[in-house]
């Protein structure tokens, strides 16, 4: 309560940033601690909203981004715009769609015969489904974008951070852009049948079930690297409230209640992105500030 509070009245935390700083403000700060030329990251779902900001701070500070989109004309939007504004920035685009395992596969090759390296993954793509939706798979839709395609491409890309991390001495960071509403599952967590019953189907209940997966993937993998020794962290950012296209989609009695009254306090794209900030800062602060995984509710 007293962080939502916080939160909202945008009072900084203990890295000195509140939900009215900007991503540019925060990474003006570590800019000088990290070497952002050596660095690359790839995002997904960077074709808008907190992708596509996080893309524009980090490719600003000198980091090649490599956005990863299932729409790639609207990629080639963020793409001009970023280079308006940072001339000399390195922007690589490549089509992923995530709900598909196989389209995640054809990315990875790709990526892969690139032969970058690979230092920050954001796994930030996102959608939400109102209703029953399938994919390539048969997979409820949500789950299979939100968890399941992101967990494929971490699979996929992890031993190139490992190696990236071992090669240049920089520690990598995954980031999964989780949710707060990943505390709406209740104790019977994964329900598999509920979820896929056309009837009963309820897609906050979907969205949040991804969310959750997405957080422990976090915590699992994150035991995982430290067993191996990686110099790779792992950590759930939840991004704060942030009006962009997600939102759209999401509509139900309670949670259009819940925007509702959140519009009147919602940040807006240009204004600030609290939820870049907190992919940025993750990606960015030096790593004693973490442990090997958290979920970041505050800045
Ligand atoms: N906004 C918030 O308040 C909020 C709060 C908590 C968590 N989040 C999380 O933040 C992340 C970013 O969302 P956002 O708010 O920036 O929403 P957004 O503007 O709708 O961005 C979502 C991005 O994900 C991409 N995407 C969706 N399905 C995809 C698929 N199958 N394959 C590849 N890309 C796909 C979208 O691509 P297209 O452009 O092709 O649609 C878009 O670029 C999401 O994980 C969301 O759950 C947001």
């Amino acid at each position: 309560m007293k962080a939502t509070i916080r939160y909202l009245a945008g009072i900084a935390g203990p890295s000195g940033f509140g939900s009215n700083s900007t991503a540019e403000q925060v990474t003006q700060q570590y800019s000088s601690s990290m070497p952002p030329s050596h660095l690359t990251a790839l995002i997904t779902g960077a074709s808008s909203g907190i992708g596509a900001e996080t893309a524009r701070v980090l490719a600003m500070r000198g980091v090649r981004v490599v956005i990863g989109a299932r729409d790639l004309k609207k990629a080639m939007e963020v793409k001009e715009n970023i280079l308006k504004q940072s001339p000399n920035s390195e922007v690589v685009l490549l089509e992923i769609d995530l709900s598909s395992f196989a389209s995640v596969h054809r990315f990875c090759s790709e990526f892969l015969a690139l032969q970058l390296p690979l230092n920050i993954l954001i796994n930030n793509a996102g959608m939400f489904s109102p209703t029953l939706e399938f994919s390539e798979e048969k997979i409820e839709m949500t789950f299979a974008t939100n968890y399941l395609g992101h967990f494929l491409l971490t699979e996929m890309l992890l031993e190139k951070m490992i190696e990236t991390a071992e090669k240049t001495g920089i520690q990598g960071r995954i980031i999964n852009v989780s949710s707060m509403i990943h505390g709406w599952v209740n104790r019977d967590a994964f329900l598999f049948n509920d979820m896929l019953n056309g009837t009963n189907y309820n897609g906050t209940r979907a969205y949040a079930h991804s969310k959750l997966a997405k957080l422990l993937h976090a915590k699992e993998m994150a035991k995982q690297l430290k067993a191996r020794n990686a110099n790779v962290t792992i950590n759930a950012v939840h991004p704060g409230i942030v009006k962009t296209g997600i939102m759209r989609a999401h509509k139900s009695l309670i949670t259009d209640s819940l925007f509702f009254i959140a519009s009147k306090l919602l940040k807006s794209i240009s204004q600030v992105f609290s939820g870049c900030i907190n992919g940025v800062l993750c990606c960015s602060e030096p790593t004693n500030r973490r442990s090997e995984w958290e979920i970041l509710l505050r800045l």
